[in-house]
């Protein structure tokens, strides 16, 4: 971080979940923050900070999060949590949300960042001044609007409120007539009929379709890519028949009846409800159309001059942090946790530290260097999906990351702004261990002896946490392997 320039600043931060908390915290250890130089604002639409983490009745459209009573995080806390701040000792490995939503209210708490937080204020437009070189940001609390101006804008608003819908046939007269919702309605288990399909293969739908098994006489689940199954089968029906995997639905077909018709041509009547666990869109209503359209871009190169919203990606995004437009400088915007197959938390951390470093000192920024790696990152995609791949297949998978791709990220991130910090080798190796160690927790869980594994861990330090997932795979390892129930893989799923 550069010296203090002398100027005063004033930088809006749009959402409190974690993303705008981490923000406003790295703001505050700044030494521009601490000569009063720079001012920071957190808006929050909600009543609470926490973002997803805070539950809520599902009875907006869309409701504000999608957080449903059972979730768990799917990620050993010790490497979803921020850098700077560790659970609890004693924090069960994987826990539930309420704990997560208690994690981030003691952040806010731990570092005073409460009076530099508006609740219930919502962010309802953003625009860019050349003349005054500022933002323009129109917010709304109590039926009040103000036009604050600043000088930087920190979006962090999330990308999971807006549901995807299928395009498939005949989905929406299942959804005219209430016989199809999405995944965000959902909460718990509950009677919606004999027969449930579940649309999904995500995290989502992989947790709703095992819950809904105990309500349910019958559940589809419909997924782009099935697991193996053993011995092969051309259709998968476990559990007597009453759980069924199928593939993609090509069509739905009479509501009453129940019936659809999937890819591989088969058929199934009867379902009394479908369950679209099918995803989210990226959304950004208050940037208006003249700094952010919302359609998929043009292929490249050249990049366009402006900023796209394909609804799968922002587009084109330096480090899928900083959007390169010629309407407003680079250095004066920054994206938090675009990306997917991520620990957003503390991949937020380094964008953080990328984005106030460039904000304190636009130099580091060299838009043609930075505009030259989305040009490769589009040339490599485009040779990974092939020349028949979309426009929408490459945006569709613009920000998603394999698993080790964030730690690179990271570190290039560092090596950016001159920060000699790394992420530590136990980081990667325990992300790669996730589900095996989430799978080896759950049966801890079960069998009623997890409290005892993780009791006093954490008190000195955070090297305990890793010696204890070290244990809990090495249990996982030398547990004889069971036969897998029914012939299915278990399904991978990962943040
Ligand atoms: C069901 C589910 C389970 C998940 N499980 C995990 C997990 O196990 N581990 C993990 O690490 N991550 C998980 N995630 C990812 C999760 O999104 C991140 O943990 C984290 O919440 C991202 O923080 P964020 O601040 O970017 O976004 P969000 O948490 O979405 O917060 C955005 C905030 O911005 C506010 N906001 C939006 N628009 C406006 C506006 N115009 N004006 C004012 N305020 C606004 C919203 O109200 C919200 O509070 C999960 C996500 C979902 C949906
Ligand atoms: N902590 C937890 O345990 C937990 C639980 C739930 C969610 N989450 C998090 O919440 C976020 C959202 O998860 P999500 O599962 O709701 O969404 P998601 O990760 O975007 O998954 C959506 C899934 O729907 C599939 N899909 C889309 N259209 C389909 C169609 N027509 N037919 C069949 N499948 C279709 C997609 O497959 P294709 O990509 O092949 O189209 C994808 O697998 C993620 O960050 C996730 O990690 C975490």
């Amino acid at each position: 971080m550069s010296a203090p320039s002398g100027e005063a600043k004033h930088i809006c931060i749009v959402g409190g979940g974690p993303g705008g908390l981490a923000a406003l915290k790295m703001i505050m250890d700044t030494p521009q923050y601490k000569d009063g130089l720079w001012q920071a604002t957190v808006f929050e639409e909600r009543e609470k900070i926490g973002g997803v983490w805070v539950p809520a009745p599902p009875v907006d459209d869309p409701p504000v999060t999608p957080l449903y009573d059972s979730l768990t995080t799917n990620l050993p806390h010790p490497i979803m949590c921020y850098e700077s701040f560790l659970f609890p000792p004693s924090t069960p490995l994987f826990p539930p949300a309420a704990t997560v939503e208690k994690y981030l209210s003691d952040y806010a708490a731990h570092f005073n960042l409460t009076p530099h937080i508006r609740l219930q204020t919502q962010v309802k437009s953003v625009d860019w001044l050349p003349d005054v070189q500022k933002w323009k940001v129109q917010v709304q609390a109590h039926g009040i609007l103000e036009e604050p101006l600043y000088d930087l804008l920190i979006v962090a608003n999330g990308h999971y409120r807006l549901p995807r819908y299928p395009t498939t046939p005949g989905l929406d007269a299942w959804r005219a007539a209430g016989k199809a919702t999405h995944s965000t309605w959902y909460r718990r288990p509950e009677h919606m009929g004999n027969t449930v399909l579940v649309v999904g293969g995500g995290p989502s739908g992989t947790d709703i379709s095992a819950e809904m098994r105990t309500v349910a006489h019958t559940i589809i689940h419909s997924m782009s890519n099935p697991p193996p199954h053993k011995p092969p089968l051309k259709i998968q029906d476990l559990d007597g028949g009453r759980f069924k995997i199928r593939g993609r639905v090509a069509a739905f077909g009479d509501v009453k009846e129940g019936r659809v018709v999937f890819q591989d041509g088969s058929e199934e009547a009867g379902i009394d409800h479908c369950i679209l666990a099918t995803g989210y869109q990226h959304h950004d209503p208050f940037l208006p159309p003249t700094l952010l359209r919302v359609e998929v871009p043009p292929p490249v190169p050249p990049l366009p001059p402006m900023l796209y919203n394909s609804t799968y990606h922002i587009f084109p995004v330096a480090r899928h942090l900083f959007p390169l437009s010629q309407s407003f400088p680079p250095s004066r915007i920054a994206f938090l946790g675009l990306l997917k197959g991520i620990a957003p938390l503390p991949v937020m951390e380094a964008q953080i530290r990328a984005t106030l470093a460039a904000f304190a000192d636009p130099s580091i920024l060299n838009t043609e260097t930075e505009a030259a790696g989305i040009v490769e990152r589009y040339e490599h995609l485009r040779a990974r999906l092939g020349a028949e791949a979309s426009e929408s297949h490459i945006a569709a998978a613009w920000h998603v990351f394999a698993p080790q791709m964030q730690f690179d990220y990271r570190d290039e991130l560092h090596e950016l702004i001159g920060c000699k910090e790394r992420v530590p080798k136990w980081v990667r190796e325990v992300y790669d261990k996730r589900d095996v160690l989430r799978a080896e927790w759950r049966e801890l869980e079960r069998i009623g002896e997890a409290e005892e594994w993780v009791r006093g861990v954490g008190e000195g330090g955070v090297e305990e946490w890793v010696q204890l997932m070290r244990k809990v795979c090495k249990r996982a390892e030398e547990r004889p392997k069971e036969e897998v129930k029914d012939g299915l893989l278990s399904i991978k799923c990962s943040v």
